[in-house]
C-alpha cells in the first residue's frame, strides 16, 4: 500500500505512523526525520537544512525533493510505503506524480490529519523525543512510564529545537499556507481521505486502520 500521511505540525503523523507501519509492514519515510538525522550525523545536507527547520520554514522543494527520490528508488519500498510529512508544497507533489510514474507505479490514499490549532500547540509543547530510538512521547497525553526516560531504552528524554513557542509559531504559519491547495490537489484526484485527529491516540489508529480496509 503507497500511503501519505498529512497533518499540520503536532497532529500526530510521527504517533500515527509508528502503529501504521508495524501493522501495514511498509516502511516509514519521514522527511522531518531524514533531516535530523542528516543534522545529528553533521553532513552536507544537514547542514542545509539546519537553518529552514530552526526557524520553522521549509526546506527547499530541490534538495527535499531529492532526498524522496533517491528514498523511494529503494527496494523495501517495491511492496508499499508510508510517507510522512511529504508532499508540503505542489511542486513537490507534481514532483511525486512523476517519480511514482517513473517507478511504475501511484498512490492507494493520502490520509489528512486534521486537528484543531489551539490543540496543537499545547501538543507541540508538551512533546518529548527520545534522542537514541526517536520514539515519541507527551508530558500529559502520552507519558512514558518512567517520567523522563524511553520505555524502549531508558534514555533520558529531550524536546525537539523547532518546538519553542515562537518557531511553533512559525510552523503552523507555515503550514496553514501550504495545505489548502494540497488537499485539493488530492481531492480531485480521488485519493484524499480526512482522520478526525481530535480523538486519543488509539482512537485515531482504529478510524485509519478501518479507512485502510484493516488489511495488514
Ligand atoms: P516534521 O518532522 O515533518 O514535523 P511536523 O510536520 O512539524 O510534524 P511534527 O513531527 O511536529 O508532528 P507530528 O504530526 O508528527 O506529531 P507527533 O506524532 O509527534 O518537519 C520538521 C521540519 O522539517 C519542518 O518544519 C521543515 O523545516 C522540515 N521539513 C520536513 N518535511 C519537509 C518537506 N516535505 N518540505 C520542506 N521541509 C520539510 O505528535 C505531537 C505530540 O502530540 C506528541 O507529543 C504526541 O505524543 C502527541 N499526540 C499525538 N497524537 C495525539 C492525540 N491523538 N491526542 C493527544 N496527543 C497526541
Ligand atoms: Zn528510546
Amino acid at each position: 500500500m503507497n500511503l501519505i500521511l498529512m497533518g499540520p505540525p503536532g497532529a500526530g503523523k510521527g504517533t500515527q505512523a509508528e502503529r501504521i507501519v508495524e501493522k501495514y509492514e511498509i516502511p516509514h519515510i519521514s522527511t522531518g526525520d531524514m533531516f535530523r538525522s542528516a543534522i545529528k550525523e553533521g553532513t552536507q545536507l544537514g547542514k542545509e537544512a539546519k537553518s529552514y527547520m530552526d526557524a520553522g520554514e521549509l526546506v527547499p522543494d530541490k534538495v527535499t525533493i531529492g532526498i524522496v527520490r533517491e528514498r523511494l528508488a529503494k527496494d523495501d519500498c517495491k511492496e508499499g510505503f508510508l510517507l510522512d510529512g511529504f508532499p508540503r508544497t505542489i511542486a513537490q507533489a507534481d514532483a511525486l506524480e512523476t517519480i511514482l510514474s517513473d517507478l511504475g507505479t501511484t498512490l492507494d490514499y493520502v490520509l489528512y490529519i486534521d486537528v484543531d490549532t489551539e490543540q496543537l500547540i499545547e501538543r507541540l509543547t508538551g512533546r518529548r523525543v527520545c534522542p537514541t530510538c526517536g520514539a515519541t512521547y507527551h508530558v500529559k497525553y502520552n507519558p512514558p512510564q518512567v517520567e523522563g526516560k524511553c520505555d524502549h531504552d531508558g534514555s533520558d528524554l529531550i524536546q525537539r529545537d523547532d518546538d519553542k513557542p515562537e518557531t511553533v509559531r512559525k510552523r503552523l504559519e507555515v503550514s496553514l499556507e501550504n495545505t489548502q491547495p494540497l488537499l485539493n490537489f488530492y481531492e480531485d484526484k480521488g485519493y484524499l481521505v480526512t482522520i478526525d485527529g481530535d480523538q486519543d491516540i488509539d482512537k485515531v489508529f482504529q478510524d485509519v486502520d478501518q479507512k485502510l480496509g484493516g488489511l495488514a
